[in-house]
C-alpha cells in the first residue's frame, strides 16, 4: 500500500476541496485505487502556513476558516506562508498547486512548480499560467527530474480532456479541436438568451464562484486563450504562445445579436479552437461565433464547457462536462494523482 505524503500549495477552494476528498475518501481510495494521501503542508499566501510531518487533519483542514493568518491557529502553524519550507521541507512526495492564475507570466506559481519538481518531488497543478507559458520548461524539469507534472484540470477542471485526447485518443489523428472552454462567458450568453443583461449574468457568475477574480479575462477570451495555447501545444505538437493566439470576447454581443441569432436558428458561443495545416503549422483562434443549432458544441448551455476534437478516423469526437467548480477541479489533482501512481518512477 502507497501512502503519498502531499503538500497543498495555495489554499482557496481546490486545494480545500482536495482537503475534503482526502478527509471522506482515502480509505476508499486505500481500497479501491491502491494509495492513501497524507497532508504535510500547507501554505497559502493569505491564510500562512503549516507543515506537520505526521500528517494533518484534513477534516479540521478544509473546514479553517477564511480569514488571513488562519493557519496560525493550527498547532505548528504561522500566519506567514513560508512556501519555499512547505514546497521542498515538508517530506512531500507530491506538491498540489492550486494558487491563483497569473496570466502574464505565471507567476508565483511557476516557481513553486520549479522549486518541486528541481527537488524531486512530483506537480499536480490546476493552474494555467505555468502550463501555458512555462509548460516546455517545466516539462523538461520533470523529465530531467524523474518526476511526474500532471496538469488535467488547467483545461475543463475535472471532465478528462488532455489524457482523454493523448490516451483514449492516441492514434485517432486529432487535427483540431474546438472548444467551450470558459464556464462564465457560457453561461453569460446562455442567461443573455433568457432576456438578462450582460452586466446582470456577469454579476450572477462571479456570485456562482465560476468567474477568474477579475471577470475580464473570461468575458474577453483570455482565460480560454490560456487553454487554447495549453490544448495546441499538448495535442497538436504546436509551440503557440499568448501572442499567437487571435482573440476577441462577448462584450460587444447585445441583447439584439442575441434575439437575431434566435430568431434565425443559431446562436452565439465563445469558441477557442486550433487547428494542424498540412504543413504543420497551427492557427488558433478564440472569438464569438454564431452556430448552427446542429452543430456539436451549441446546445452546451451554462457553465458546462465542452470540446470537440476533430480527428481523422473517427471525425468529431465531443466530450462536455464541468469546466470550474471547487470539488470539481479537485477531482482533477485526484487524476493526476492517479495517473503518477500508475506510472510512478520510483
Ligand atoms: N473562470 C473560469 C471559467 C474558471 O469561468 O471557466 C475555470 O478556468
Amino acid at each position: 500500500m502507497t501512502e503519498y505524503k502531499i503538500a497543498l500549495v495555495g489554499f482557496g477552494g481546490v486545494n480545500r476541496g482536495l482537503a475534503q476528498l482526502i478527509a471522506t475518501s482515502n480509505a476508499r481510495w486505500q481500497a479501491t485505487l491502491g494509495f492513501s494521501l497524507k497532508i504535510v503542508g500547507v501554505t497559502d499566501l493569505f491564510l500562512g502556513s503549516v507543515v506537520d510531518r505526521d500528517g494533518l487533519d484534513a477534516a479540521a483542514l478544509a473546514a479553517l476558516p477564511a480569514e488571513k493568518g488562519a493557519l496560525a491557529q493550527i498547532a505548528g502553524g504561522t500566519a506567514e506562508a513560508f512556501n519555499e519550507t512547505v514546497i521542498k521541507q515538508s517530506g512531500a512526495d507530491i506538491i498540489a498547486e492550486a494558487t491563483f492564475t497569473n496570466p502574464v507570466d505565471g507567476e508565483p506559481a511557476a516557481t513553486f512548480c520549479r522549486w518541486a519538481l528541481e527537488s524531486g518531488i512530483h506537480v499536480v497543478t490546476t493552474n494555467k499560467g505555468p502550463i501555458a507559458l512555462h509548460g516546455a520548461e517545466l516539462k523538461a524539469l520533470a523529465r530531467q527530474h524523474n518526476v511526474a507534472f500532471e496538469y488535467e484540470g488547467a483545461v475543463m477542471s475535472g471532465t478528462p480532456v488532455i489524457r482523454l485526447a493523448k490516451q483514449a485518443l492516441a492514434g485517432s489523428q486529432i487535427q483540431g479541436f474546438e472548444g467551450i472552454l470558459n464556464g462564465t462567458s457560457n453561461y453569460v450568453l446562455t442567461r443573455m438568451k433568457a432576456g438578462m443583461a450582460f452586466a446582470d449574468a456577469v454579476a450572477e457568475a462571479q456570485q456562482l464562484g465560476y468567474a477568474e477574480a477579475d471577470p475580464t479575462a473570461d468575458v474577453e477570451g483570455y482565460d480560454v486563450r490560456l487553454k487554447v495555447v495549453i490544448l495546441a501545444n499538448e495535442l497538436l505538437d504546436a509551440r503557440l504562445t499568448v501572442s499567437d493566439v487571435t482573440c476577441s470576447g462577448i462584450s460587444g454581443i447585445s441583447a439584439a445579436d442575441i434575439v437575431k441569432a434566435q430568431a434565425t436558428g443559431q446562436c452565439w458561443k465563445l469558441i477557442g479552437a486550433a487547428s494542424k495545416a498540412a504543413d504543420g503549422s497551427v492557427a488558433a483562434s478564440v472569438e464569438a461565433r454564431l452556430l448552427p443549432l446542429e452543430h456539436p458544441l451549441a446546445g452546451i448551455n451554462g457553465a458546462v464547457n465542452a470540446v470537440s476534437f476533430n480527428t481523422g478516423l473517427l471525425g468529431a469526437v465531443t466530450v462536455s462536462g464541468p469546466g470550474a467548480g471547487r470539488i470539481e477541479t479537485a477531482y482533477a489533482l485526484l487524476s493526476d494523482i492517479i495517473a503518477l501512481h500508475t506510472t510512478d518512477r520510483r
